[in-house]
């Protein structure tokens, strides 16, 4: 029997509540597939800081690399919003990021049918949207240098090397070769230097993938197009502050922030975390969605430990769950037969599983 080794890394407000789920479902699926689960727990975020005095604890750091993947929660709230920024849980998970080398960023959003009512926009706008948004996550303007602040002036610099913009760009050609072959890559080419060397960059690599159309869009424009037709997409390559906003406006296409999974992937581990926040406000009160985390279990099955039967297996219950009419409190007014808390919800999925 295969025995897979997973860091858990719960985090603030409700990251365990909503991790608690995806363990639950990950058992459901071991328990009928070929494989075990060896869970280690790790600290991040704004507890880390209170239990130890940094976000980031090396122990963290170690855990991790000696997992076959990462499962993360999420971190902060405003407890830690006036710390020094090195020890804001931000920082943390933004270090720990660059340790794990996860420079690409999936962002998956997809349009489920049975929650066609729930997104502001309207259905024909809407129905069968299936996009991917590859970011790249360890550099850009929240990594470059120089940087800093003093009484009058703050400065961040938004740099990205050929290296760097040629393996997200291989990434997201290989990502579209296993959907509809379509790249769409972002960029402020039309201001920024940095966004030309980008352009010029991903064209180049384009030409390994003659299958992948490529297109290039204006991230001005790409925020429009994401409301007024977003099935013109299929994969959005984007740097990191581009993806960061664009995959937040994404994620409102489907509804509820709280649906969408997010894999971070690279040379080393790959870390599996739910696109939203720690949501602070809601926090021990049982109503946060867990479906964005139990879909990110599964993407963790799919991209870290190649077991896509089993992630297809917790995908198909997820559709299920919704089909049936089961919500947590954000989708209660759209199509629910029942409104369940976090651990009912984890609770149908994991039984849809096993049965
Ligand atoms: C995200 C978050 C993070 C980011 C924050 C919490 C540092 O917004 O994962 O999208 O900006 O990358
Ligand atoms: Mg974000």
């Amino acid at each position: 029997m295969k025995n897979y080794k997973i860091a858990i890394i719960k985090g603030d407000g409700i990251g365990p509540e909503i991790i608690d789920e995806a363990v639950k479902v990950l058992d459901a699926v071991s328990a009928c597939s070929g494989f075990h689960f060896k869970y280690e727990e790790a600290l991040m975020g704004g507890i880390a800081y209170d239990m130890t005095g940094n976000p980031l604890p090396n122990e963290t750091i170690n855990i991790s690399l000696n997992s076959d993947a990462v499962l993360f929660g999420a971190i902060g709230g405003d407890k830690w919003d006036n710390l020094a920024r090195e020890l804001r849980p931000e920082s943390g998970l933004l270090r720990f990021r660059k340790e794990l080398g996860v420079y690409a960023n999936l962002r998956p959003a997809i349009v489920y049918d049975e929650l066609i009512n729930a997104s502001s926009l309207k259905p024909s706008v809407i129905k069968g949207v299936d996009l991917m948004v590859v970011r790249e996550l360890i550099g850009g303007l929240y990594f470059g240098e120089p940087k800093g602040r003093d009484e009058d002036k703050g400065w961040n610099t938004m740099v990205y090397t050929r290296s760097e913009i040629t393996r997200i760009a291989h990434q997201a050609f290989q990502i579209a070769m296993t959907r509809s072959k379509r790249v769409c890559s972002i960029d402020k080419a039309n201001v920024l230097d940095v966004s030309q060397l980008w352009r010029d960059v991903v064209t180049e690599i384009s030409a390994e993938y003659p299958e992948v159309e490529l297109s290039h869009m204006y991230v001005d424009n790409a925020a429009m197009q994401l409301i007024r037709d977003p099935k013109q997409f299929d994969v959005m390559l984007t740097g990191n502050i581009f993806g960061d906003i664009l995959s937040d406006e994404a994620s409102m296409l489907s509804g509820s922030i709280g649906l969408l999974p997010s894999a971070s992937i690279g040379s080393k581990i790959g870390v599996y975390e739910p696109i939203h926040g720690s949501a602070p406000n809601i926090a021990g009160l049982g109503i946060a969605n867990p479906i964005a985390t139990i879909a990110s279990a599964s993407m963790m099955l799919r991209y870290s430990l190649d077991e896509a039967q089993a992630a297809d297996k917790i995908d198909a219950a997820i559709k299920r769950t919704l089909r049936e009419g089961y919500r947590t409190q954000d989708l209660a007014q759209f199509d629910a037969k029942e409104v369940c808390s976090t651990s009912e919800i984890g609770s149908i999925i994991a039984n849809y599983i096993s049965k």
